[in-house]
């Protein structure tokens, strides 16, 4: 059995959980001693803090010198590259904003400690091909990072965003529908995700999302994955329960965001992971009064306990999330060519 060596924390061994009464309870013990847990959710996260350089809040600073640039686009001088203020942050490292003559990108930066993950990515990101999907234009390693260069997404992140607002239900079904196909392509190419959550979800100025970090992303193509890995609140019941998942477990990170969009809030919370994980297993979910019956059907299609009856694994894969009413005002021809937003540009929270 593989087990993942979490990002930034050793394997945490929980206490024991013997006072636990639920039918579901030896499960639970499993999973907590085994999971590589990701770090607490974090309520507030900061942003444009620009902890890499806080004397020079924007202004370009001096340029990256004697890199390996065998990997780089030839047109790039690794002499023009210069970094700028602080994205945003995960687990596993930073972004910051960065300039390539005259060009913008995003560079994220990992610790050479992160190497391994770093390279898995720089693979995924080279397998995909997707409107819907960050662009990465190359790599650099010096002797303590490694720099991937992307396209920068310069609308923010959904975390971000239905923390500042609340989002109507066409802004909803519509960034549904660029996730499916993001998801769809992702599938397409043998790779599952494992992080889909509002933070890794980025926007455009024209309103159009993108999937960003592939850190935990691993190409299964026919076969099943083990590792326990994701942040907890969006962890699949088969990953919990440390069975071979697939790439239903996406499908039910993104039922677990499509509640989150309408709520604003996860369904599955808790004062610690263990908590979470307990909350998902039960699998009680608390709708909103004023969700309509055809979101709620869908979202529970979803949230389905059981991996093999979840919408998205059943006898038509996609073709059953796609046709479900939930997406009746959605062309799925007229989706992939990122015309019109209904998410206006002074709605979006820009970089
Ligand atoms: N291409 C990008 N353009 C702009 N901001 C980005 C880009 N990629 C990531 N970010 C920001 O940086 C944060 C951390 O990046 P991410 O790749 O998710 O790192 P980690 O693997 O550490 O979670 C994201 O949540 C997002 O806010
Ligand atoms: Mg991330």
């Amino acid at each position: 059995m593989e087990i993942i060596k979490s990002p930034t924390k050793k394997i945490p061994v929980l206490p024991s959980l013997n006072s636990i009464r639920y039918r579901c309870s030896s499960a639970i013990r499993i999973a907590s001693k085994h999971i590589a847990i990701s770090p607490e959710r974090p309520t507030k996260r900061k942003v444009a803090d620009n902890d890499l350089y806080p004397n020079s809040p924007n202004k370009p600073i001096s340029p990256i010198m004697n890199k390996s640039v065998e990997e780089f686009h030839p047109s790039y001088s690794i002499k023009d590259l210069y970094l700028g203020k602080c994205l945003g942050r995960g687990k596993q490292g930073r972004v910051v904003h960065a300039t390539l003559r005259n060009k913008e990108f995003a560079v994220k930066i990992l610790h050479k400690d992160e190497k391994k993950t770093g390279e898995m990515e720089w693979k995924i990101l080279n397998r995909l091909k997707s409107p819907f999907l960050v662009h990465s234009y190359g790599k650099i390693m010096d002797s303590d990072n490694m720099y991937l260069l992307l396209e920068l997404m310069d609308g923010g992140d959904l975390f971000h965003l239905i923390r500042k607002r609340k989002l109507n239900i066409k802004e909803i079904t519509f960034i549904s529908a660029e996730i499916v196909l993001a998801v769809e392509h992702l599938h397409n190419q043998g790779v599952i995700y494992r992080d889909l959550k509002p933070e890794n979800v980025m926007l455009d100025a024209s309103g159009h999302i993108k999937l960003v970090d592939f850190g935990l992303s691993k190409i299964i193509d026919d076969d099943r994955a083990q590792t326990a890995c994701g942040s907890a609140e969006y962890m699949a019941p088969e990953i919990i329960r440390r069975q071979l998942y697939t790439y239903s477990a996406d499908w039910w990170s993104f039922g677990v965001l499509v509640y989150e969009l309408f709520h604003g809030h996860t369904p599955f919370r808790g004062e610690s992971n263990k908590e979470v994980y307990q909350n998902i297993l039960r699998g009680d979910i608390i709708y909103s009064r004023s969700l309509d019956a055809t979101s709620k059907d869908f979202i529970r299609s979803l949230l389905n306990l059981e991996s093999e009856y979840r919408l998205g694994s059943l006898e038509n894969g996609i073709c059953d999330i796609k046709n479900h009413p939930f997406f009746r005002k959605i062309d799925w021809r007229v989706i992939p060519e990122r015309l019109q937003s209904p998410l206006r540009e002074h709605q979006i929270c820009k970089i």
